[in-house]
């Protein structure tokens, strides 16, 4: 949960443990609700919940994300916090019966 000190509950984020909890990459997504948009919350939590997986996961060396090509606003996210684009996927996702392309950035200990 992402808790604001007054507004209480304005959204998610989440490392998915994809590779296992010894693996040295994860992947990580966030949500923010509606209202509590463009005001740098998810910005704070990315660069906050990745600097603790860092600290607390010591064989961890690569925090990934992917963002569909249509969501700018979320790769802005990833660069404010840190993270650089490595690459394009282009039909990367199937949704809905839409074949959707997606970039890759990533965040690697030591990076600043
Ligand atoms: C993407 C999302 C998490 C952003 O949350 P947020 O709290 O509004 O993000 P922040 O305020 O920290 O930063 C947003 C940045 O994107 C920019 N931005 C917003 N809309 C944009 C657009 N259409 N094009 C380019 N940049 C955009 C903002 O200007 C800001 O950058 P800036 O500080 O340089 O001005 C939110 O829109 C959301 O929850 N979307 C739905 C779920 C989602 O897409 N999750 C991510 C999946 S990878």
């Amino acid at each position: 949960m992402i808790e604001h000190r007054q507004h209480g509950l304005v959204g998610t984020i989440a490392v998915f443990f994809k590779y296992g909890i010894e693996s040295h990459r994860d992947e990580i997504g966030y949500v923010i609700g509606l209202p509590w948009r463009g005001r740098g919350y998810a910005t704070a939590a990315v660069q906050a919940l990745t600097a603790m997986q860092f600290e607390t996961r010591p064989q961890l060396v690569r925090m990934e994300a992917w963002v569909y090509a249509h969501n700018p606003a979320s790769k802005r996210v990833l660069e404010k916090a840190g993270y650089a684009t490595e690459g394009y996927c282009r039909s990367c996702y199937l949704k809905n019966g839409q074949l959707l392309d997606a970039w890759l950035l990533a965040r690697l200990r030591g990076d600043r």
